[in-house]
């Protein structure tokens, strides 16, 4: 065979005809039952719907990469259950709500919320072993007019989370929530099931070079003035999880400490995106769907509402109302998460010094799920009660030039 001289040995590197076989870090990024980090993540209560949707109109969700149905029935109660009758295996999706659960179009066997089969009246007697027949089903409680589900192992079931950050509200303030934005000032989408791996959209939560760059530089300003200041960057871990500092001095004099957590599993505190000063009001769940799709719930604690109005951030422009040629031009999130491609490939990454936040995480997470896998409990479940409240740290907390700030602990 022939081959071309070459002069310059450089000419031979960095080939993409020599660029090996990309791959996606396997401990990370399972999701289903039986996966490494499928099984910790079911050790968390994840949110699958909003309260206010949850109706007798039994609903289809996908979650932690299972087909489930949603409804309420008509005394009020949420209900979780595995979609296929167990009888003859047609979907309770066409079941209809009672007062005391769901009935199966099929044949008629009526289930509790909790799997419970009450009525088969097509047996004799309406079924003289019905009490020994259970459906499949997870347990579900609602709280912040979000309806959340234990998916993990019964035995091991923990206390609901309360975040201080939704607590103790003053007279006139509510809890807002959504639970089809891929983050929280972005625009409404008509799927909720966003199309890349649940722990991009995390992860960026530790990354506050970003917000420089994407959001203030690249794209023009999608947020704030104030984020063209390159901030001085200092990550923390804490106890179940990352929090950045980012520090800013602005030219009126003014210097800005701004907080945001990550919080194991899947959990997120952003303070306001238009720098406006205070504690931060808002929790975002970056919930897997499956292995290439997740689903974002925020609330967010306020006394005026409309909190999920679309952000004009590209241009002027939501996000929804961007073309394709735009959205090259004034990429925001979406653009970068999901050009990350449906799960982002790990061993293609080149984590820098301004990743150290996006390292931590991934440690965290990694000693968790082995702790998981070896039959521990992970960070931040709890089975009393009176360890259920999460103390969040989150804000834009400013100080006058010379001043190190008091940043609230
Ligand atoms: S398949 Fe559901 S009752 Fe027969
Ligand atoms: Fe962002």
């Amino acid at each position: 065979m022939k081959t071309i001289p070459i002069r310059d040995i450089s000419q031979l590197q960095g080939s993409a005809y020599n660029h090996p076989p990309a791959h996606a870090d396997d401990t990370l990024v399972g999701v289903s039952r039986g996966t490494a980090a499928g099984e910790y993540l079911r050790r968390y209560w994840q949110p699958v719907g909003l309260s206010s949707e949850v109706t007798e109109r039994p609903q289809m969700v996908r979650v932690l990469g299972e087909e489930l149905v949603l409804f309420r029935d008509k005394a009020g109660r949420a209900g979780l259950l595995y979609p296929r009758c167990m009888h003859r295996g047609t979907s309770l999706y066409f079941g209809k709500v009672e007062e005391e659960g769901i009935r199966c179009c099929y044949h008629g066997w009526l289930f509790s919320v909790e799997g419970h089969c009450l009525n088969q009246p097509c047996e004799p007697d309406g079924g003289q072993h019905r009490e020994s027949a259970r459906q499949p089903w997870y347990p579900v409680e609602e709280r912040y007019g979000l309806v959340f589900a234990y998916m993990g192992p019964p035995e091991k079931k923990p206390v609901l989370p309360r975040y201080d950050i939704l607590e103790d509200l003053e007279d006139g303030e509510f809890i807002e929530v959504v639970g089809d934005g891929f983050a929280g000032y972005a625009d409404r989408v008509e799927d909720p099931h966003i199309p890349y791996h649940w722990l991009q959209n995390w992860e960026n939560v530790v990354d506050p070079y970003h917000v420089h760059v994407l959001h203030a530089t690249f794209s023009g300003i999608q947020f704030a003035e104030g984020f063209k200041v390159m901030p001085r960057v200092e990550f923390e871990p804490v106890e179940s999880g990352v929090i950045y500092h980012a520090y800013r001095n602005f030219a009126d004099g003014r210097s800005m400490d701004r907080i945001n957590s990550a919080l194991l599993p899947n959990i997120s505190a952003i303070p306001e995106v238009d720098l406006s000063a205070g504690r931060g009001r808002w929790i975002g769940w970056h919930v897997a769907v499956d292995d290439t799709h997740f689903r974002g719930f925020f609330a967010v604690r306020t006394s005026k509402g409309g909190s999920f109005e679309p952000f004009k951030m590209h241009n002027g422009k939501s996000w929804l109302e961007l073309s394709e040629k735009e959205k090259q031009d004034f990429p925001g999130d979406y653009e970068a998460q999901g050009g990350q491609g449906p799960v982002n490939l790990h061993s293609d990454e080149h984590l820098a010094t301004s990743d150290r936040g996006i390292g931590m995480l991934r440690r965290m997470m990694k000693k968790q799920i082995a702790i998981v896998a070896a039959g521990g409990d992970p960070l931040g479940v709890h089975f009393d009660e009176s360890e259920a409240l999460v103390k969040i740290r989150s804000g834009n907390f400013y100080a006058e030039a010379g001043v190190r700030e008091a940043t609230p602990a």
